[in-house]
């Protein structure tokens, strides 16, 4: 097995420690819902700061080749090189597929995995990624015996070195605790939407950090509003010369969160990734923290 780690630390857009090259960036970019415009904009978003790309072999919501394309040029034009890029993307099973799947729908899960993997490697232009993601578990109630056949295939795919870590995205607590009490290897990042109506996803939250995972927060700005009109938020803008979204991100970032935005703004590019150094007192995180639930 492939002896990689990483450490939790707070995030900064400056690299986490980690023994490797390829360290956890303090910020996302993610490539969902983009088509066409996915290699320049990556291309934009890597010209902008960002060194770390979420994408998925899911062509119904993203472009995964088009990802590709846009490191192709990155490293030929010397903007950076694969071992300073945080390359991450997912295995989505058929439900969550249209009929441009990355694998036989025939063949068994195990193998759907590795063909999926064996595209995505293709697409990007790699032959490994930073972190391999399970797009979401079959089923919404619990881990079910075909998720513990993904997860294993994804751990052999792991063990051969086409991918650093591991992670699990759309899980309730359920899920996490079924599944680590079902396998050895637990995951490496949690990828969910973030309501702050759900405490900012709480009780997922502090499983993972009670089990060192890194939580990954998607839908930051458009699914809490509410947070991004509210007087306090708009007051603690207006405070530090930022944008109500500039706040969310650095409070994200504060609760140990490592948020992901798809901007398709380069003004907003430069605000997300300064997000980063705002600073926020204790009582402002801990407002924050309670506003909506
Ligand atoms: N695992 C999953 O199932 C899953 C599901 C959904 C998403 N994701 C991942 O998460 C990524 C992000 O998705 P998301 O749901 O968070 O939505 P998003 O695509 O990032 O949309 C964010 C929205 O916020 C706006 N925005 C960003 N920065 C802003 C700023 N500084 N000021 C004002 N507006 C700003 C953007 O508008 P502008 O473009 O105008 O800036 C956009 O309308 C996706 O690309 C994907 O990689 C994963």
């Amino acid at each position: 097995m492939v002896a990689w780690t990483v450490r939790l630390g707070l995030w900064q857009n400056r690299p986490m420690p980690t023994e490797q090259a390829s360290p956890v960036p303090g910020f996302l970019y993610g490539t969902a819902w983009k088509e066409d415009r996915t290699p320049a904009l990556v291309e934009l978003a890597l010209r902008a700061g960002f060194l770390g790309i979420d994408t998925a072999n899911q062509r119904r919501h993203y472009f995964e080749a088009g990802v590709g394309q846009a490191l192709t040029k990155a490293y030929s034009e010397g903007l950076l090189k694969r071992s300073g890029l945080f390359l991450q993307t997912k295995f989505t099973s058929q439900g969550g597929q249209d009929h441009r799947l990355p694998y036989d729908p025939a063949a068994p899960l195990r193998d759907q995995v590795a063909q999926s993997m064996a595209s995505s490697l293709e697409h990007l232009g790699t032959d490994y990624v930073d972190s391999y993601v399970l797009h979401g578990p079959m089923s919404g109630y619990g881990w079910t015996t075909a998720d513990a056949e993904v997860w294993e295939a994804m751990v052999k795919e792991r063990d051969a070195g086409r991918a650093r870590l591991l992670g699990v995205s759309n899980v309730s607590l359920r899920h996490l605790e079924q599944m680590l009490a079902a396998h050895t290897v637990a995951p490496a990042f949690v990828q969910n939407r973030c309501f702050a109506s759900r405490g900012w996803d709480r009780y997922v939250r502090s499983f993972c950090q009670e089990h060192k995972i890194i939580y990954q927060g998607f839908s930051l700005l458009t699914a809490n509003i509410e947070v991004l009109r509210h007087p306090f938020v708009n007051g603690l803008a207006r405070e530090a010369n930022a944008s109500s979204a500039q706040i969310v991100f650095a409070f994200a970032r504060r609760i140990g969160m490592l948020p992901l935005t798809g901007t398709t703004d380069p003004e907003h590019m430069r605000q997300d990734l300064a997000s980063l150094d705002l600073e926020l007192s204790p009582e402002a995180v801990e407002a924050i923290e309670s506003l909506a639930g």
